[in-house]
């Protein structure tokens, strides 16, 4: 019996003892992220190491979705094991992370004048219950990318509704070049997707008085836009049901699409030396429907310290250095990631580095959170679910989005 439970009692022993760490003298402060896609993470963990000899930064790169890496921390945090220092935090994570006790109040940590430097959607993002739980690193906000050779070939201007996209997708794509792709794999991202055309059609999700609107009209007008992209108007590939952002990118840097739905971290893969699409891409704000107004959906990631940290000031330290002005610079130069800092939209070396720029603040002035809920990942699961059955056909757009409704409801009302 004792040598049966042996392995299982050696694994209890380990996990209360804690996370084990090289002898090398040095605070080691782990965390989990998305694939390092440019490499810039890394050149920020070395200037850091360089400049904090005392600290070593293990960096995991876990899988692309970060749904799989929001199921991680939470396996890891619910066992309070200390497997992580720092929790690489999506803006939609926070409210749960935080009503959870998983992760450390910042306020103590960091003078509030210091926090007037961040762009207050991230910051908000950041707060809640009035306590501030991450550092801001990375602002985000999904647009529309389009290839302007195809359209200034065929004399279409570009669009801004949904109907002018239709129109000059059908008017631009050919057998081999699609006209429009997205992030259409059920995760996440989807929802991100569909918000944006939620709100550009004039619905909502969860409105600011928390009544549950995603099965009203204009949301329901919404999905059957996208089903139709996909079913009737043929502008966009099946394929799309298997898209993360990577996938998107890829068909679309191979010169096989003329639109894209994508974040701005694709614009620097795609304008690099040897890309297929360098020189011929613009970016807009993403297009409205009838009686709505275009909009983003606010995305953003960031630093925060997990509650079970045995160094939790060394990681604030880690979390500093990566929110520092240099090393967002260093990101959005090296890999196009969006800063949270406000003085970095001005800065004379960004801008001349980055002429699209200025689009992208445009992008960012019309970007709108999430529901910001300690069940939002329970909501999105079901949004996700029943937008997915929608896009492949197996449930109608309107029965689709009563069923997310009645599971939203649900989750809102626990
Ligand atoms: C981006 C956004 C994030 C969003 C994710 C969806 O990384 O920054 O907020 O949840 O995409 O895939």
């Amino acid at each position: 019996m004792l040598r049966r439970l042996a392995p299982v009692l050696l694994i209890i022993v380990i996990a209360a003892c804690g996370r084990r760490e090289p002898d090398d003298g040095k605070v080691h402060i782990r965390y989990l992220a998305s694939p390092d896609v440019g490499g810039f993470s890394k050149v920020i963990i070395d200037r850091l190491e360089r400049a904090h000899p005392e600290l070593k930064v293990d960096m995991v790169e876990g899988p692309a979705a970060g749904d799989a890496r929001e199921n991680m921390y939470s396996t890891a945090f619910m066992g309070k094991e200390d497997s992580y220092d720092l929790a690489y935090v999506d803006v939609a994570w926070v409210p749960k992370f935080a009503a959870q006790g998983w992760l450390r109040p910042l306020d103590a940590l960091i003078a509030p004048e210091k926090l007037d430097a961040f762009l207050p959607g991230d910051l908000e993002g950041s707060r809640y219950k009035g306590k501030l739980y991450r550092l801001p690193v990375q602002s985000d906000g999904g647009m529309l990318y389009y290839r302007k050779d195809l359209l200034a070939a065929k004399g279409v201007p570009v669009p801004r509704t949904w109907e002018e996209l239709v129109a000059a997708a059908r008017k631009t794509r050919t057998p081999s070049i699609a006209g429009f792709v997205f992030q259409g794999k059920q995760y996440e991202g989807l929802v991100c997707v569909f918000m944006e055309l939620v709100w550009g059609f004039g619905g909502d999700l969860l409105d600011a008085a928390g009544v549950v609107r995603i099965d009203e009209p204009p949301a329901v007008a919404a999905l059957t836009a996208l089903v139709d992209a996909i079913h009737v108007d043929g502008i966009v590939p099946l394929s799309v049901l298997t898209y993360q952002e990577e996938e998107t990118r890829n068909v679309f840097q191979e010169g096989r699409a003329v639109f894209m739905r994508n974040w701005p971290y694709a614009w620097n893969l795609m304008q690099k030396e040897g890309s297929p699409v360098r020189g011929k891409i613009g970016i807009v704000p993403m297009v409205s429907g009838p009686g709505g107004r275009s909009a983003a959906t606010l995305g953003g990631w960031g630093f925060a310290v997990s509650a079970y940290s045995r160094h939790p000031n060394e990681a604030f330290k880690v979390a500093e250095f990566f929110a520092s002005a240099e090393s967002q610079k260093l990101a959005f130069l090296k890999g196009g990631i969006l800063p949270s800092r406000k003085a970095l939209y001005s800065d004379p070396e960004v801008l001349t580095a980055a002429p699209h720029m200025k689009d992208l603040g445009r992008v960012l002035a019309g970007a709108r959170p999430r529901p910001t809920h300690p069940r939002w990942p329970r909501m999105s699961d079901a949004l996700q679910m029943h937008v997915s059955a929608a896009l492949s056909g197996q449930e109608y757009p309107a029965d689709a989005l009563k069923a997310a409704a009645v599971e939203i409801r649900a989750a809102a009302a626990r």
